[in-house]
């Protein structure tokens, strides 16, 4: 899924994953990988607790469902389509080095790494968008696609892949592994960049407006890209959403099988029944596939997510509102003040005629008290 998670600020277009280098890695943002027999679990990347972030949304996260897959199938070279901040980039760069030799291509208008070549690695990184980036690379054994979840896309990114295969006389389509062919994006396209998607092939869409689960439209809050992506602004239907371009791309093609695991926006693999390694492949697969279990707390998950967005949205309408407030308060407190400056001004004012009033009326009161003092002398009357 999108890196955008707008108002937790996934994230939205800063959303990296929230993987630390292991202790005494180089802080490249990247898990640092051991080279390890076949069958082993990936080693563990440090990872910080789950509430960082708050919207879990990368495929690092589900690397112990598909690493072990690239494994069984031996992939060998491999294309990573969409890597933003790179750290699926380097976990696919362990991989390859760890049969021995191969070649990772990484595809991304703006690659987050750039995995360094040497100990059997070749690394080719083609700052594009699939999928005319696609157009004359040599087929791979695998391939990871997360760039732009939208029907169009995705579906010509299948046709390129199917293509090279063809081309390239290659016995069994590639392992392809496939992100977001769940809620939100499986019925919907999502577009990064939709004035690049032929216009009769995309769907109107909002920058603005959000999704939230059972709603078909677009709603005022709900998940929204917040400037990072735009949402179809209607969910279903033909032609709308990965999952849909997935399946159409299946069915004329009965060799080939789909595996969905529920979990983090959704996992496809699609997997050519007659591959060599398809059994194993299937094997690994097959209990995330479909797993009740997952689904749920997947469900769980996005419902959560949404009820937090839901409640950061009435937080800001409220601070907006008291924003306004306080506002009108500091209006009414400078008006307050220039009327006190008014009056202030009025009684010095007032207070300096009384102390005129004071001295005449005392210079008065003296005149007089020598009068009476002199009756016959002259006295010069004070001038006021
Ligand atoms: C969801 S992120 C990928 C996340 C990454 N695979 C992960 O799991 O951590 C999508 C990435 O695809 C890139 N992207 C968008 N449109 C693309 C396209 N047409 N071709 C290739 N990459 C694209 C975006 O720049 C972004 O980096």
């Amino acid at each position: 899924m999108t890196r955008a998670d707008p108002t937790i600020h996934a994230t939205a277009r800063s959303g990296r994953a929230a993987v630390k280098p292991a202790t005494g890695a180089p802080p490249t943002g990247a898990p640092a990988i051991e080279a390890q027999p076949r069958s082993a679990a990936p080693a563990e990347p440090e990872v910080e607790p789950a509430v960082q972030p708050l919207l879990l949304h990368s495929l690092v996260e589900l690397r112990e469902i598909w690493l072990p897959l690239l494994a069984a199938a031996d992939a060998r070279s491999v294309v990573e389509i969409g890597s933003e901040s790179g750290v699926t980039t380097s976990l696919l760069a362990a991989s390859v080095r760890q049969r021995g030799e191969g070649t990772l291509v990484v595809v991304d208008p703006e690659p987050g790494v750039r995995p360094d070549p040497g100990d059997g690695l070749e690394v080719q990184i083609v700052a594009g968008y699939s999928p005319e980036a696609l157009d004359g690379l040599a087929a791979a054994d695998a391939y990871l696609v997360d760039g732009d979840h939208n029907y169009a896309t995705v579906a010509a990114e299948l046709a390129a892949i199917a293509h090279a295969a063809d081309r390239d006389r290659r016995p069994a389509f590639p392992l392809v592994v496939l992100h977001d062919v769940e809620w939100p994006a499986g019925r919907r396209d999502q577009y990064y960049a939709p004035e690049r998607i032929p216009a009769p092939h995309r769907r109107s869409y909002s920058w603005d407006e959000g999704v939230v689960v059972g709603v078909a439209g677009v709603v005022d809050g709900g998940f929204r890209g917040a400037g990072a992506f735009a949402w179809a602004t209607s969910e279903g239907g033909p032609r709308n959403g990965v999952r849909t371009a997935i399946e159409d791309f299946l069915a004329d093609r009965p060799e080939l099988s789909l595996h969905v695991v529920p979990a983090i926006f959704g996992l496809g693999v699609i997997i050519d029944r007659g591959a060599p390694w398809a059994a194993t492949v299937r094997e690994l697969v097959e209990p995330w596939a479909d797993n009740a279990v997952l689904g749920r707390l997947e469900r769980n998950r996005i419902a959560l997510y949404l009820r937090v967005l839901e409640l950061q949205d009435e937080v800001t309408g409220l601070n907006r509102l008291r924003q306004r407030d306080w506002s009108k308060v500091d209006a009414e407190r400078s008006a307050l003040a220039e009327r006190e400056l008014v009056v202030l001004d009025r009684v010095a004012e007032l207070e300096r005629a009384l102390g005129e009033e004071r001295r005449t009326s005392d210079g008065l009161r003296a005149d007089l008290a020598a009068r009476a003092e002199h009756p016959g002398r002259p006295q010069l009357l004070r001038r006021r």
